[in-house]
């Protein structure tokens, strides 16, 4: 029998100058705010998908928002008022008090039972609820059944920062959904954004720009024009 040798690697230990210096890095990545949006009744990551929102509602595409797992609503709250209609869902009854929102539509359901029973397109959606690994694959196909053309989903906490944020009271194991869905999903784009634990956008790659299909239906027009004008 081959004798194994000894690693000589040598693993860090909490303590470790090395360790302390890697975790408060790992710790600021998670919580530090855009400092010109931080709000009061918000985490950072609420002024992100807020922005978004804005920039979908700028080109006419923020009709339904959707957000699967919506807990003290405190991203529910800021991104809700960009939409014509704002979807909230949790497993627990606690949010249906804290939702601000005159246009909510409030679902005390799982996401999955949501998402099997919907009849709606949505135009963004954030993924918060059951974080792990299965789930959260569950919770982005189901949602790219929904999700309009031009429409992103972003799902939260697909990068821990470091394997302690990667437990169940925290992260989990969400990021695992997303190497999956980048390795299953080709028409897909997948970017994940290593900060507040980790936001991953998601979008059809097929999906063709406003911009683009006017221009089309214009050229389409003047083509049929100039035939008209022939005969
Ligand atoms: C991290 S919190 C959501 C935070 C919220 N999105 C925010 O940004 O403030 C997770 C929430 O998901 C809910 N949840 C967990 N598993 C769920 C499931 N399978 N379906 C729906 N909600 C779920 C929990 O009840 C909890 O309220």
């Amino acid at each position: 029998m081959t004798k194994v040798k000894k690693s000589k690697v040598k693993h860090k230990q909490i303590g470790d100058p090395d360790f302390a210096k890697f975790s408060s890095v790992a710790e600021k990545m998670c919580m530090k705010p855009f400092p010109n949006l931080a709000k009061n009744d918000s985490s950072p990551h609420s002024d992100f998908i807020a922005e978004i929102a804005d920039g979908l509602r700028s080109i006419e595409h923020m009709e339904n928002y959707l957000e699967l797992g919506v807990n003290h609503c405190l991203t529910f709250n800021v991104v809700a008022p960009y939409a014509k209609v704002a979807y909230a869902v949790d497993k627990h009854k606690h949010p249906e008090r804290e939702i601000k929102a005159s246009n909510a539509k409030w679902f005390f359901m799982t996401s999955q039972a949501f998402l099997n029973q919907t009849t709606e397109k949505f135009d963004l959606i954030f993924i918060d609820a059951n974080h792990d690994a299965s789930m959260v694959y569950k919770d982005i196909k189901g949602s790219m059944k929904v999700l309009t053309d031009i429409g992103i989903i972003v799902a939260h906490d697909t990068y821990p920062g470091n394997p302690w944020y990667a437990d169940v009271q925290h992260c989990g194991s969400a990021y695992e959904a997303i190497w999956r869905i980048r390795k299953e999903c080709p028409n897909y784009e997948v970017m994940t954004f290593p900060f507040y634990c980790g936001m991953t956008i998601i979008r059809k790659t097929s999906a063709k720009p406003l911009w683009m299909v006017l221009a089309m239906e214009l050229r389409e027009c003047e083509v049929q024009k100039k035939q008209e004008s022939y005969n």
